[in-house]
């Protein structure tokens, strides 16, 4: 909260959501809660496409009208705008509220491998906003829980490879991926938005197969982790999977290190990382959705130099809309 010369509170804030209705933006909205961010919000404008324009949303104690996303309405001024509505929407709108002067926070992949965009994990790497005004790209869901898990390890041990399998939520393919899963829980067969049945079933399978075999989703988790670690050398090998889960990201991490660490110091390097706990008992995601936290399970180190894990987090806060607050609340404090 911030006061005025005369020490009455005043609301500092106008923050815009594009992609309000979706699974991330209501996430950010009641983060706003949460993070009691909305005592400081004097303006919040609510964003989406023409179908969802009118719709009425509570945030606070307040409602608010959905307004469908407009050119011009991106050239006003804001403290901060989240976009969550896809990568198209980013590539167009985006830079028209960067233009404008705005500070933007992108979830979409479109601007995260660009040289001059900075890919922000706050508790690794949020030092590098200092000073820095423009689009911010919030990483990959599947991404972000990895690189928190495995921060400090990379800093002392420096790793040499990772191996990563998946077992990614519905709700990482937003609203149109729980539906489905959910209609097929009632009975439906129609397959729509993934490649196969996922009710009852396992699909290794996740965005766009490339030419070398792996899915536009490994290619994410690739490229970005070397990224945020400033490391091109590292070697990455995932294969991501979509579960019949609702929400909770779930990774099996097998690594190699250049030095060895004994089990227990693994566990303080995990610890060391805000918003990372290490747990002896293994964590599942019905015990994860809603948190915002990474839990780390199942540690195991069958040789030196090398050890796996099992890496579990909320898909839509840790791995989306709260690593996003978490930027603007890192921006803000450099800023
Ligand atoms: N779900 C995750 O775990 C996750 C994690 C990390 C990043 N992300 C990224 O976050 C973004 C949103 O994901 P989501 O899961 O929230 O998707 P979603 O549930 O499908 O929501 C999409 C949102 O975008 C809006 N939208 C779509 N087309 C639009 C247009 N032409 N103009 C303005 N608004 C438009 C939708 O509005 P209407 O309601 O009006 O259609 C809705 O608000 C994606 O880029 C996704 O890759 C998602």
């Amino acid at each position: 909260m911030f006061y005025d010369l005369l020490g009455w509170e005043v609301n500092v804030l106008k923050i815009a959501v594009v992609g309000a209705t979706g699974e991330v933006g209501r996430m950010f909205l009641k983060l706003f809660e949460e993070y009691k961010l909305i005592d400081e919000i004097r303006e919040l404008r609510l964003f989406a496409s023409e179908r969802s324009e009118g719709q009425k949303i509570k945030v606070g104690s307040q409602y608010y009208t959905v307004e469908k996303l407009e050119e011009e309405k991106m050239k006003e001024r804001y403290d901060y705008i989240f976009f969550s509505a896809g990568g198209s929407v980013s590539e167009k709108y985006a830079p028209i509220a960067e233009k404008a002067g705005n500070v933007v926070i992108d979830n979409s992949s479109f601007f995260r491998m660009k040289e001059n965009i900075p890919l922000v994990v706050p508790e690794i790497n949020g030092e590098i906003l200092k000073g820095y005004r423009g689009i911010i790209a919030n990483p990959n869901c599947s991404t972000i829980q990895m690189v928190l898990a495995l921060n400090n390890v990379y800093k002392s041990l420096k790793i040499k490879e990772i191996v990563v399998s998946t077992y990614q939520a519905v709700s990482g393919a937003g609203n149109k991926g729980l539906k489905e899963l959910l209609s097929q829980q009632q009975g439906s067969k129609e397959v729509k938005h993934f490649p196969k049945m996922i009710y009852n079933n396992v699909i290794p399978l996740i965005g766009d197969k490339l030419e070398n075999g792996f899915t536009k989703e490994e290619e994410k988790m690739i490229e970005e982790t070397k990224k945020i670690f400033v490391d091109k050398n590292m070697k990455i090998f995932p294969t991501t999977v979509r579960v019949p889960v609702l929400y909770g990201h779930s990774e099996s991490i097998f690594v190699s290190t250049e030095k060895d660490a004994s089990i227990n110091e693994l566990i303080d390097l995990i610890e060391a990382t805000p918003n990372v706990i290490y747990s002896e008992e293994y964590i599942t995601p019905i015990e994860v959705a809603g948190t915002d936290n990474t839990y780390v399970s199942r540690l195991r180190k069958p040789e030196e130099k090398a050890f796996l894990m099992w890496v579990i987090a909320d898909n839509i806060r840790v791995g989306a809309a709260t690593n996003a607050i978490r930027i603007l609340l890192k921006h803000r404090e450099l800023n």
